[in-house]
């Protein structure tokens, strides 16, 4: 067995939370073979909480778990961090956007972002979870000197997972059957799930649904407002599905992704489809050795074209609100 990774927790007591660290504990995350420390992070009035996790933590005898920290302060937790994933935040009410929550939230990720920078381990990887999700990420990269911009990204994963869940519901498909799905742009309304390039069964999945009506006028926004549904029906935001989603991106990131596929993850552009270098955006990404690029020549077509550049025309404007509130 190799040397524990250690892995940082923010909002440990949360809901999300709850749903991640059991399965991070369980090797569902890093793998079967990978012993594990987790740092949790917490605000002062949750640590008790925290603690009350940490306690059923060590009540699992996970093997790979070799020890658990708490703290409610930023340096610390992140100190030798390994894998970071930053969950601690405001979720949305029923009513909001999420972008509703950019000022109660961006502040977070300043600090957080200096602390990794700080003292890190040179190998760190960050996945930033709390809404809203890109502009939260694009926060931390502006804070974090010296860390590759490449370190950071943002979740994705639950908008892809929740995308190839519809289109197998609606095509009868298992959903093992859906691959090269991408959503591109902003973890919003206003995101773009693809199925000019997604594939059923290797074949395009554009060609097997042949409704594009259906497309535009009912899977695009039932994905795009997925979050709110489950906030309406649960009268919370969703949680496990997220944990799942945070446990698929790292575990692909940090392990590769499948031959001849690819993944959804938020993550700062090189300039490629014409979004705008540094934007933290959705794009398609193939991960091995532990880094992801972003998969060149996909076909973006009108349909494509103007859905993406208003997700990104409006990450441009969380990132002029930012800049405003001298968060980055
Ligand atoms: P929650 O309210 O149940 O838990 C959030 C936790 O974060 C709380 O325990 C709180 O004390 C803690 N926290 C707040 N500020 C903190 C800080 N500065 N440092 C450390 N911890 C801090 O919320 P939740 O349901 O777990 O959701 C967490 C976030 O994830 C929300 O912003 C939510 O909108 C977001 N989310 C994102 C996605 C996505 O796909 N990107 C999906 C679901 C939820
Ligand atoms: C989601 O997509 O479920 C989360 O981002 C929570 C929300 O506010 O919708």
């Amino acid at each position: 067995m190799s040397t524990p990774v250690k892995v940082t927790v923010t909002g440990a007591a949360g809901q999300i939370g709850y749903a991640l660290l059991f399965r991070i504990a369980s090797g569902q995350m890093l793998g079967p073979d990978t012993p594990l420390e987790l740092s949790l992070l917490e605000i002062p009035a949750a640590v008790e909480a925290a603690e009350g996790t940490a306690l059923e933590l060590d009540d699992c005898a996970f093997p790979l778990l070799r020890k658990i920290d708490i703290f409610d302060e930023a340096t610390p937790a992140f100190d030798s961090c390994n894998v970071a994933l930053l969950v601690g935040a405001r979720p949305r009410g029923p009513g909001m956007e999420r972008s509703d929550l950019l000022e109660a939230n961006g502040g977070i990720f300043k600090p957080q972002g200096e602390a990794i920078a700080a003292g890190a381990a040179d190998d760190v990887r960050v996945l930033v979870v709390g809404n809203p999700a890109n502009t939260n990420c694009l926060i931390a990269l502006s804070n974090a000197d010296g860390v590759p911009r490449g370190r950071f990204t943002a979740m994705m994963r639950l908008d892809h997972n929740r995308s190839v869940g519809q289109l197998a519901n609606k095509l009868g498909k298992q959903v093992s059957s859906v691959s090269n799905m991408t959503v591109w742009g902003n973890h919003s309304t206003t995101q773009y799930p693809d199925l000019v390039n997604a594939k059923v069964d290797g074949s395009s999945a554009w060609e097997a649904i042949d409704d594009e009506a259906w497309i535009s006028d009912e899977f695009i926004p039932r994905v795009a407002k997925r979050g709110a549904e489950v906030i309406g029906a649960r009268g919370a935001s969703s949680a496990a599905s997220a944990a799942n989603a945070a446990i698929d991106h790292v575990r692909d990131w940090t392990r590769g992704t499948s031959e001849g596929d690819w993944v959804s993850m938020g993550v700062p552009s090189d300039g490629s489809y014409g979004i705008e270098e540094g934007i933290v955006a959705g794009h398609p990404c193939v991960c091995s050795g532990g880094d992801w690029r972003i998969v060149e020549g996909l076909e973006v077509p009108e349909f494509s074209r103007s859905r993406i550049d208003a997700s990104i025309s409006e990450l441009k404007e969380e990132r002029e609100a930012v800049s405003q509130l001298g968060l980055i």
